[in-house]
Formats: structure tokens, C-alpha cells, sequence
């Protein structure tokens, strides 16, 4: 401490010292600066960086040497290194701030933005390589923004209100952060300076959420600002590299979700310990497998059902109804169900009971089996035990739906055979592409839980099947044509050979 204070006011000094220096005319590249230059932690990489930088940006550069804010040839080789677009270096170069909390030889410990934190000890969120990146740093907010203060001056700190200056509380209560964050966010004349579209209701709904009332009630455990968005290296939601893109999402509420020592003690409202396997079964199912597997981003992440601040989504009363805001279809057939009104009144969640939540499994027929271990059959057993119509009609779906999708593949075969021996099979193909739909919509319209309804849809494929059956045998008839055709025609030739080849004897036989 007593040797950064030190360190401090010998710079402060060297500072006022420097304005002096600065009114002489410059001569480029100064002695000073081509001495930093020369020293071999410049590597060849940072001199091509900085010779194609404009002269203004040298201009700054020569200033904050003479200022001496950049002394050390380490401190400008890492501020080269990290490649800053030409706007955002001369930025830089004019914030003191930045400059002297990038210089090794001032800091050391938690306050140093090192290239490599993890190697020098400092913490992961005094990396400089990201901090540049920031959005706030790019938008000119920069460290100041945050943080208060001048950073034109030698030295100046002035936190913000909500800033604890005790750092091991700052560092163990996190209460702070939602307002420290939030006086800009949540101030929308301020932020429409910057962008008009940007939303400022993030503490509102954070506040709401069950992270926001956990972290009011004193547990620093439950997810803050920094939690999911970062510190410095902050990136908009848009941005590949930000920490709640959607493939990022998972891994960012995981972080905290799957780690079961720091969920310990959290229950559910009945009592048993909150689960911490979201992020393993998320990965596994269909949605997870879309989503980071294969980049769909129409498939939710944790925050399409949850809600971006984990507050619950707008649209819904309760999360297990965010399903239909995708699966539209399947949620109108439900509520036109007997199901809805048996579902409401045992409180089951409408999907969830028949899908799961985090595991949703690729579906398939088998669900519907007549079998006693199957998921109709089972809750049937249990809660529907007087009304036989329940396994009938579930049995009546599966068997249906059995048989089109085997007339499906049979026909489908059926098909190959016609185009292979070389006759039209495309009326064929029209009418198995309309049972492959019928049987895509029968499968849908199972969520109708009513016989009718369910054979509007399994109608068109029936119909298809039928007019399968007439293209099949057309086609038949049409090869038995072209073979009794082929037959006679080669009787013809043979004939038409006979005739020549007599003729031909004849004609010889007549020479002789
Ligand atoms: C000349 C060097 C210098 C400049 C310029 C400077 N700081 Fe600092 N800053 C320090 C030192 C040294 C400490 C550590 C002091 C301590 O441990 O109490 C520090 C501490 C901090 C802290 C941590 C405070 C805490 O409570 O632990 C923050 C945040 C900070 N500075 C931000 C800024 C901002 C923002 C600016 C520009 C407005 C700035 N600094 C300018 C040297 C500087
Ligand atoms: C988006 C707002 C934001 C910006 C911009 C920002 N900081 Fe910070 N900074 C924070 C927050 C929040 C913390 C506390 C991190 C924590 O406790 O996890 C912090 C922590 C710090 C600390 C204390 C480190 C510690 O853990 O004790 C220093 C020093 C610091 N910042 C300096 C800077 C400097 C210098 C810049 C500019 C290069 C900057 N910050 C830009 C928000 C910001
Ligand atoms: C000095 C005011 C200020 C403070 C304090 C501040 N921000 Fe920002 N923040 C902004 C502005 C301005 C933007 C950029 C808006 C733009 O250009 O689109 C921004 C952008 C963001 C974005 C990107 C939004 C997007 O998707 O484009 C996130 C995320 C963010 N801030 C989070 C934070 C967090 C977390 C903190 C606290 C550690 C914080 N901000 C503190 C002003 C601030
Ligand atoms: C539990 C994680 C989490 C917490 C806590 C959190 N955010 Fe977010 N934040 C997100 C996600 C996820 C998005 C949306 C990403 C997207 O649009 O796809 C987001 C989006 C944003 C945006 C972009 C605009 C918007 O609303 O979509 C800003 C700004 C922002 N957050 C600021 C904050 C601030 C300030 C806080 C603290 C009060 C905070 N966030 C707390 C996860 C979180
Ligand atoms: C910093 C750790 C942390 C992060 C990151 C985090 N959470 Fe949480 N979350 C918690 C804690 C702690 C609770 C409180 C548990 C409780 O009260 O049951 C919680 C509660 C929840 C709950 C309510 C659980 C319940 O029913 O009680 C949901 C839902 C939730 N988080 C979703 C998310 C989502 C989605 C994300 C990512 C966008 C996320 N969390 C990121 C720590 C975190
Ligand atoms: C497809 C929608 C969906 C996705 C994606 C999703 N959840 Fe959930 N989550 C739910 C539903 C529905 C519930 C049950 C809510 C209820 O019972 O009120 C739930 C419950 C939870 C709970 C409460 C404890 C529990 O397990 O019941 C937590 C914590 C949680 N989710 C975290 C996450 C995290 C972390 C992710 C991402 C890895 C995630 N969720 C992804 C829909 C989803
Ligand atoms: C953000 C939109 C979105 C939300 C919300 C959503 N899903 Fe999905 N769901 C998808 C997408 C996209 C796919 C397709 C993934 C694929 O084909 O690989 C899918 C696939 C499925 C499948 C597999 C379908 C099949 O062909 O076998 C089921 C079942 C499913 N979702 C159920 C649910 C349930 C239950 C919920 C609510 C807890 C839910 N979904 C919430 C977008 C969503
Ligand atoms: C009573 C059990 C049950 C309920 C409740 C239920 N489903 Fe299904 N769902 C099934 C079965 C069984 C299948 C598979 C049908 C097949 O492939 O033969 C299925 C298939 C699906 C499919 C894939 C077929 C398609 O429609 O694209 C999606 C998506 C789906 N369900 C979403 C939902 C959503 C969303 C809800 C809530 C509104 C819901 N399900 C409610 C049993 C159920
Ligand atoms: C979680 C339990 C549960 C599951 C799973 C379930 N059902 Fe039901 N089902 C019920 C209850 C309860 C009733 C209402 C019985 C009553 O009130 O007569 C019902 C009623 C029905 C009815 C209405 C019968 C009538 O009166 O016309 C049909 C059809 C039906 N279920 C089909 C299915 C099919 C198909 C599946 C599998 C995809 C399925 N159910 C899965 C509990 C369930």
C-alpha cells in the first residue's frame, strides 16, 4: 500500500513536471519514445500497429510519455499489442484512468488491467485485453463512465454513491451492483442519448425476479448484473461474444445453476432441495441439441423461457405456458381438450406433465402404445379409471398413426420400384408427399385428445393412400401394356429376320 502511494505521488509529481515539456514544439519520434520503441518488449507486430497509426494518434502517444503516464516499455508494448482500432487508441491514449491502472510499474494486485490476469495473479475481470473490447469503453464511457471521476486529471477518484469503498464488503455483499449499474439504465432520458431502442426496464424486472428478491433479502449468491453480463468486457446481447448470446446463455446461468455447493441449502415450494441438473438435461434435449449443437436460434435458451432477467416473460402467468408462444398450435388444440379442464384442475402444467421441462425428449408414437408402462396408459390408470374412452382413443391414435407412417414407408418403396423400372412415378411422389404431411398434422392434432378432430387430420392421408393404391396398379397395368408392346415387337422383328434371311437364300440359291 505505503509503496503505491509511493509509486502515485512520484508520478503525480512527474506529471506537473511533464506539462512544461509539453509546450516545447514536438520533434517525433522523441528520444523518449524511441527509446521505449527500441526496448525488445516491442515486438515487430506492435511497430507495424503503431507506424500505420495517424499522426494525431503519435501525437497523444508522445504526450502521455512526456506526461509521463506511459513510462515503461512493457506498459505501451501491452497497450500495442491489443490492436485497438485508431479512434479507440486515441481515446485511450487521453484517459488516465486507463493509463495508469495498464501500468505494471503502478500497480500491482487487484487494481492492474493485466494482458494475462491469470498469470500475474490479478483477477479475472482486470483483463485488458477485454476491457477494450467493452461496449462502454467503445461508446466513450469508458472507465469514468462507470466509475466516476476525471479522467483528464493526474488523479481523481470519485465513486459513485452506490460504490462501497471497503472492497472486502464490496466484494462479499453484491447489493450494490443493481443500482450502481442501474443509474444509467434505468434513466432513459440518458440512455436514448446513446440508443433509443435500448430497453430500461432491467432493474424493474430484476427486482421481480426471484434473483432480484433473493439478493434484496442479503444472499449474495443469487445472480446480479455481473453475474450474467460481466464486468469490464461487457458486449451488447446481440454480440456473438457476449456472455447472454443464446448459445452463451446455458453455460452463463449454469455457471451458478449446475454447481451444486453453491446451490445448496435453495428449495422448491415443496420443500426438496432445488434441482442443479438444468444445464445437463437442457444439453440433451431437443432444444439444446438445436440450439448448440446446430445453431438453430429459433430454439429457446434458458432466458426464452425464464425471461431475459429472469423475471418471468411478459406474455405468461406462469413459465410452464411459455411453450405456446412457439408451439401456438399444440396450446390452442390443448385448450379445446378434455384435458384442459382434468390438467387445471390437478394444477398439472399443461406441457410439462407429457414433455418434461428441461429434458424435452424428440417425440415419437410410441408414447401413445396401448402398452400399461406407457405415458397415456400409465396416468390413465391412475386418474382416469372410469372413463374407458381415455385409453380407447389414445390407443385408437397410436394404431392409426402406426398405419399411415407403414404406408408411408411401404409406398415410399413401392415408389422406387415404379421409377426404377423406368415408368412415372411422380403422381406416386405428389401423393406421398400429402401423407407425409397428413402425418406430420395426425401427430400434432393427437394435442386435440378427440377422435374427430384428430381424423380431419389423418383424412387427406387416408385419401392419398387410397389414390396410392389405383397409381400403383395404373402403374402395373402400365408395365404389363408395355411388356405384351415390347413381346409382340420383338415377334415382329424376329419375323421380319426370318423374312430377309429366307429372302436372302432365295436370292442366292436363284444366282446359282
Ligand atoms: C496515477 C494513477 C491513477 C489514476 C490516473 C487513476 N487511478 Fe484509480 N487507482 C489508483 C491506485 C494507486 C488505486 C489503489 C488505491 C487503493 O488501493 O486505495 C486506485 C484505485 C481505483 C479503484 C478501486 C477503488 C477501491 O475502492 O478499491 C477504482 C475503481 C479506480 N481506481 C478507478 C479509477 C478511475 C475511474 C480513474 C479515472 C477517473 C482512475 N482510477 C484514475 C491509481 C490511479
Ligand atoms: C460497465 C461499468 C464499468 C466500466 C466501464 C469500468 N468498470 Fe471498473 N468495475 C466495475 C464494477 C462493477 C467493478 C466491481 C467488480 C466486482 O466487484 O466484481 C469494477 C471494479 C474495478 C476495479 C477494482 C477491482 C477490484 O476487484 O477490486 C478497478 C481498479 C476498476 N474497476 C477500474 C476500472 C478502469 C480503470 C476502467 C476503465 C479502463 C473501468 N474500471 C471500467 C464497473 C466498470
Ligand atoms: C455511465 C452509464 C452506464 C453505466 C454506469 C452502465 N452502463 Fe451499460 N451501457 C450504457 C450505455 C450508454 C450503453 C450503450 C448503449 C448503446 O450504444 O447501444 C450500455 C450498454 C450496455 C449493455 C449492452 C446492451 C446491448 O445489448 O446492446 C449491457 C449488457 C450493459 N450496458 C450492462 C451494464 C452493466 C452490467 C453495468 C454495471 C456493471 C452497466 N451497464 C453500467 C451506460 C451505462
Ligand atoms: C440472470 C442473468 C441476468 C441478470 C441478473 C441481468 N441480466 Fe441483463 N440480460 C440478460 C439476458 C439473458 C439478456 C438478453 C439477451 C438477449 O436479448 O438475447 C439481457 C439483456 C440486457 C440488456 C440489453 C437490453 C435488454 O434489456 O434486452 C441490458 C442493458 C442489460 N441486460 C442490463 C442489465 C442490468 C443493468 C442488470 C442488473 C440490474 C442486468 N442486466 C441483470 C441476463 C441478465
Ligand atoms: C450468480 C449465480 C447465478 C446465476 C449466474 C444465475 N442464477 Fe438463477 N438463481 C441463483 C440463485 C442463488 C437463486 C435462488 C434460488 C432460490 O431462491 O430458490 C436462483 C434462482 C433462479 C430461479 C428460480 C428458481 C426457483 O424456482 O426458486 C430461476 C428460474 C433461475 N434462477 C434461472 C436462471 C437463469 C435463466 C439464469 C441465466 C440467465 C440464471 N438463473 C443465472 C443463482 C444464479
Ligand atoms: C423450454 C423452456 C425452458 C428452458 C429452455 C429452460 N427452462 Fe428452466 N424451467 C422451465 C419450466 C417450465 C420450469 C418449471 C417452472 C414451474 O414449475 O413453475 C423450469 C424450472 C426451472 C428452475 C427451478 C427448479 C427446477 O428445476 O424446477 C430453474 C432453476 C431453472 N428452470 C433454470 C433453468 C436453466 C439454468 C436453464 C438453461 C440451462 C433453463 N432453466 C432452461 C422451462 C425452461
Ligand atoms: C423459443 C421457441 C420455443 C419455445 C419457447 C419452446 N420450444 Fe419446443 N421447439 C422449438 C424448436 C425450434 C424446436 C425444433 C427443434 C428441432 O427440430 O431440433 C422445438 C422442438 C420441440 C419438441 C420436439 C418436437 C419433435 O419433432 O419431436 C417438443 C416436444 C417441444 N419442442 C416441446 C416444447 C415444450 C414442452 C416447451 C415449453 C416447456 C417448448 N417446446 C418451448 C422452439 C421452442
Ligand atoms: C397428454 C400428453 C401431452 C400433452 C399434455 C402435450 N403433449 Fe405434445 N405430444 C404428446 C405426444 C404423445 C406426442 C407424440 C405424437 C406422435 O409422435 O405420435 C406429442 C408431440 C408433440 C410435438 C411434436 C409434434 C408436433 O406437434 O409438431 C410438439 C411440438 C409438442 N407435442 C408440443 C406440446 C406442447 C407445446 C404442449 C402444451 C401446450 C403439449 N405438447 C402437450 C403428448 C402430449
Ligand atoms: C398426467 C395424466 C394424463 C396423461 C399423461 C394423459 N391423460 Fe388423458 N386424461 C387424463 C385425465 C385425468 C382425463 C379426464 C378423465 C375424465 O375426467 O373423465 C383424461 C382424458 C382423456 C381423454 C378424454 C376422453 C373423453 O372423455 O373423451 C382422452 C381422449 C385422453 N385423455 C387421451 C390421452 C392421450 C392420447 C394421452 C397420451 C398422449 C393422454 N390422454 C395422457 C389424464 C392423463
Amino acid at each position: 500500500m505505503m509503496r503505491r502511494l509511493a509509486a502515485v505521488l512520484c508520478l503525480l509529481t512527474a506529471a506537473q513536471r511533464g506539462v512544461g515539456r509539453a509546450d516545447e514544439p514536438p520533434t517525433p519520434p522523441s528520444s523518449a519514445l524511441a527509446k521505449l520503441l527500441a526496448d525488445p518488449a516491442v515486438d515487430a507486430k506492435a511497430h507495424a500497429y503503431f507506424d500505420a497509426l495517424p499522426a494525431r494518434a503519435h501525437e497523444l502517444t508522445e504526450k502521455a510519455i512526456a506526461g509521463e503516464v506511459v513510462t515503461g516499455a512493457q506498459h505501451l508494448a501491452a497497450i500495442l499489442s491489443l490492436a485497438m482500432p485508431p479512434s479507440v487508441f486515441e481515446a485511450a491514449m487521453e484517459d488516465r484512468c486507463f493509463l495508469c491502472h495498464s501500468d505494471p510499474e503502478v500497480h500491482t494486485g487487484d487494481t492492474l488491467f493485466s494482458p494475462d490476469p491469470a498469470a500475474g495473479g490479478h483477477p479475472k475481470h482486470m483483463d485488458l485485453t477485454k476491457v477494450v473490447q467493452d461496449v462502454h469503453f467503445r461508446r466513450g464511457l469508458s472507465c469514468a463512465g462507470c466509475h466516476g471521476g476525471d479522467p483528464t486529471a493526474a488523479m481523481d477518484h470519485d465513486h459513485p454513491a452506490s460504490w462501497p469503498t471497503d472492497s472486502d464488503r464490496r466484494h462479499t455483499d453484491r447489493r450494490w451492483i443493481p443500482e450502481f449499474c442501474s443509474r444509467c439504465h434505468a434513466d432513459s432520458a440518458f440512455m436514448r442519448q446513446f440508443n433509443p431502442g435500448m430497453p430500461t426496464d432491467q432493474l424493474a424486472k430484476y427486482r421481480q425476479s426471484q434473483h432480484g428478491i433473493v439478493l434484496a433479502a442479503g444472499d449474495s449468491r443469487a445472480a446480479q448484473c455481473v453475474s450474467c453480463h460481466g464486468v469490464h468486457g461487457i458486449q451488447g446481447a446481440k454480440s456473438p461474444r457476449s456472455s447472454v448470446y443464446p448459445s452463451r446463455v446455458p453455460e452463463t446461468c449454469g455457471a451458478c445453476h449446475a454447481d451444486a455447493k453453491l446451490m445448496a441449502g435453495f428449495k422448491l415450494p415443496d420443500g426438496s432441495p432445488l434441482p442443479t441438473n438444468q444445464l445437463e438435461e437442457y444439453r440433451a434435449s431437443v432444444h439444446g441439441k438445436a440450439l448448440l449443437e446446430r445453431g438453430d436460434l429459433g430454439a429457446p435458451a434458458c432466458n426464452d423461457c425464464h425471461g431475459n432477467h429472469a423475471a418471468m416473460p411478459p406474455q405468461v402467468a406462469s413459465v410452464a405456458e411459455i411453450c405456446r408462444t412457439c408451439h401456438a398450435r399444440n396450446g390452442t388444440l390443448f385448450d379445446g381438450s378434455k384435458h384442459k379442464e382434468a390438467f387445471v384442475k390437478h394444477h398439472w402444467p399443461e406441457c410439462n406433465v407429457c414433455h418434461g421441462k428441461h429434458s424435452i425428449a424428440r417425440t415419437s408414437d410410441a408414447m401413445l402404445a396401448p402398452d400399461p408402462g406407457a405415458l397415456c396408459q400409465a396416468c390413465h390408470d391412475k386418474y382416469a379409471t372410469n372413463n374407458p374412452a381415455c385409453k380407447a382413443t389414445a390407443t385408437y391414435f397410436h394404431a392409426e398413426l402406426l398405419g399411415l407412417s407403414a404406408s408411408l414407408a411401404s409406398f415410399t418403396d413401392r415408389a422406387e420400384l415404379v421409377a426404377r423400372r423406368g415408368l412415372d412415378a411422380d403422381p406416386m411422389h405428389d401423393q406421398l408427399l400429402t401423407l407425409s404431411d397428413s402425418l406430420k398434422q395426425s401427430r400434432s392434432y393427437i394435442h386435440a385428445f378427440d377422435r374427430s378432430e384428430f381424423n380431419q387430420a389423418t383424412a387427406p392421408g387416408h385419401a392419398s393412400i387410397a389414390s396410392l393404391v389405383e397409381l400403383e396398379k395404373a402403374a402395373e397395368g402400365d408395365l404389363l401394356y408395355r411388356r405384351v408392346g415390347l413381346a409382340i415387337a420383338v415377334v415382329l422383328i424376329a419375323l421380319l429376320m426370318l423374312l430377309l434371311w429366307l429372302k436372302v437364300r432365295r436370292m442366292e440359291s436363284g444366282d446359282r
